[in-house]
């Protein structure tokens, strides 16, 4: 059976100032599981040839960096577009737009932020991601959070107005296998 690799970039400057969106350089945590990640790769698909895919932002391809496969950056794999939200913290966004702070909570999916994207309007972008990858073989996706969320709820079959509210955490490679029964999951976590 045919396995598809996942995982989200390292840590990045906005992770560890709280804002959202943009497109910051990974720390040195970040960088630490940049460098792990071959191994983690190797340890889970052995000697197989992957090719990586990653967003084009920056902190995909830095986390990227290190592994020693061909690799193709997919401006559908960019992170939710958070509008004018974008470079925010929630702790902004409650206070400057209260009203959609709200309705964010109250409806995730669908919420769209102004001038920006829901989580609904992201998995139709996908759409063309998922037809290349249900024909691919051997790929290693590196992107972020939401995006991270609707691929993994398309291949295991859970609900994708759930997805937003999933916890997908930092230096983890998912490797996930569909299967007759069900897509079977594998974790590795990295120390760093
Ligand atoms: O905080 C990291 C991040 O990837 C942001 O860039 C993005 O807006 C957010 O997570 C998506 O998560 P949520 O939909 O839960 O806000």
């Amino acid at each position: 059976p045919r396995s598809i690799w996942i995982s989200r970039h390292g840590e990045s400057m906005f992770n560890l100032s709280g804002q959202i969106g943009g497109d910051a350089n990974i720390s040195d945590r970040g960088e630490m599981y940049a460098r792990k990640l071959p191994e983690l790769v190797k340890q889970s698909a052995g000697d197989l040839p992957l090719t990586v895919w990653t967003s084009t932002l920056k902190r995909t391809a830095q986390t990227s960096r290190f592994l020693p496969y061909e690799k193709l950056a997919w401006k559908a794999l960019d992170e939710l577009d958070s509008g004018v939200c974008d470079g925010l913290t929630y702790a902004d966004i409650e206070k400057e737009y209260p009203q959609d702070f709200k309705a964010r909570d109250a409806d995730k999916y669908n919420y769209r932020y102004l001038g920006g994207e829901s989580y609904r309007d992201v998995v139709i972008r996908l759409e063309p991601i998922i037809m290349e990858l249900e024909r691919s073989e051997n790929i290693l996706i590196v992107t972020h959070q939401a995006v991270l969320r609707c691929i993994y709820a398309y291949f295991m079959g859970s609900s994708q107005e759930k997805s937003p509210w999933m916890e997908v955490p930092l230096h983890c490679l998912i490797k996930l296998t569909p299967r007759a029964y069900g897509t079977q999951e594998e974790r590795i976590h990295a120390d760093v």
